[in-house]
């Protein structure tokens, strides 16, 4: 990394879709506030069943609309003069001037929001560069077929650590040396490419190897000890990582003899430069149970195991923090051959960033 590059600490890239929550979460004419990339927004879903999301300030005073009520007609109220805004942002009732015309420009800004598969998502951004760009399908959140455990995170660091945490599994020993790492495994050749997903540039990494011994942690949520190993994760843009590992017994795969897989979303949420909400949905295909202990479900062994694995990772993520905030003086990062993807990912995030700040569009 050259001197003139931001550390990854200094991106936040608005531009892009963030995971706000889970279809479940939103409840109709329920407010919630949300701080994404140090803007207060706020969602509701109305009764007719779309999410909409807006700049949490009242456009009279201020007023956080999210500590706001419904009236009548999903009307949203605020809670300081009562103006009420309706499910597009407009305001359409002023109590001290009934009868007044209400100027077109009283209304709450608006923000894009997408639900899809089972999740809500927000552009914190400028609404114009959205283009064709979706955010990433996750069709097995919402599948009968996959069963899953989630779980939510706050982690104080920038989110783009958590981006290089997850696609770079060399970290998996030491750091994860106690539970599913091996130092072998860094050893795995792995392949490199970059693409597009739904308008979005990514960076994907696969790693396949035959006939090899797994962690027993993974071979507890994956039955296979000597088995055929096949991994992926993707980065697509800023807001998630998909990763996937499917094991077959030694010499199974050829002929995909009894695979046993897991696909993980990673969603990262930037609340500001110093910190984010991480969201995990771990998804294993219905009735892959334990290979250590057959009555117990495989998603709820990667449960227990993920408590343990997260709480190594956040350690690192929140001490890599504090060192990024140093200034770098003479320091310059060293990265490896292992750390090609991770360094492709930066690549394709500092573009994202610096366009951003070039257009200054935002
Ligand atoms: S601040 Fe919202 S009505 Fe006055
Ligand atoms: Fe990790």
């Amino acid at each position: 990394m050259s001197a003139r590059e931001p550390k990854a600490v200094d991106i936040m890239i608005l531009n892009a879709w963030y995971k706000v929550g889970f279809s479940e979460d939103f409840k109709a004419e329920v407010l919630q506030r949300h701080v994404i990339c140090e803007k207060v927004l706020v969602f509701w879903r109305t009764a007719e069943g779309e999410v909409v999301g807006f700049d949490d300030r009242c456009c009279h005073k201020r007023m956080p609309i999210s500590a706001g009520r419904f009236l009548e007609g999903g009307l949203v109220e605020c809670p300081y003069h009562g103006l009420a805004f309706n499910s597009e942002g407009q305001c359409v009732k002023v109590p001290s001037a009934p009868g007044a015309p209400i100027p077109k420009r009283a209304r709450l800004l608006p923000y894009k929001v997408i639900e899809q598969d089972g999740v809500v998502w927000v552009w914190p951004g400028d609404a114009e560069k959205i283009g064709d760009i979706r955010p990433p399908a996750t069709p097995e959140i919402v599948s009968p077929d996959w069963e899953r455990i989630t779980g939510e995170l706050h982690i104080k660091g920038n989110s783009i650590l958590m981006i290089e945490n997850a696609l770079d599994i060399t970290h998996f020993y030491p750091l994860h040396g106690n539970t599913i790492g091996q130092s072998a495994d860094s050893n795995i050749e792995f392949d490199m490419t970059t693409g597009e997903t739904r308008g979005c540039e990514s960076v994907t990494v696969t790693r396949q190897v035959d006939d090899y011994p797994q962690s027993d942690d993974f071979a507890d949520i994956l039955t296979h000890k000597m088995a055929d190993s096949y991994s992926i994760q993707t980065m697509v843009g800023p807001g998630i990582i998909i990763a996937g590992r499917t094991l077959w017994p030694a010499g199974g795969r050829k002929d995909n003899k009894d695979p046993k897989c897991l696909k993980n979303y990673h969603f990262l949420t930037p609340i500001d430069r110093r910190s984010h909400k991480y969201t995990y949905v771990v998804n294993m295909p219905k009735g892959q149970m334990s290979g250590r202990d057959p009555s117990v479900r495989a998603v709820d062994r990667a449960k227990e195991l993920l408590s343990v694995v997260f709480a190594e990772d956040i350690w690192a993520i929140e001490m890599q923090q504090e060192m990024c905030e140093l200034p770098d003086g003479d320091y310059r990062e060293v990265l490896l051959k292992s750390d090609l993807p991770l360094a492709q990912g930066r690549k394709i995030l500092d573009a994202m960033y610096q366009k951003e700040i070039g257009e200054h569009s935002i």
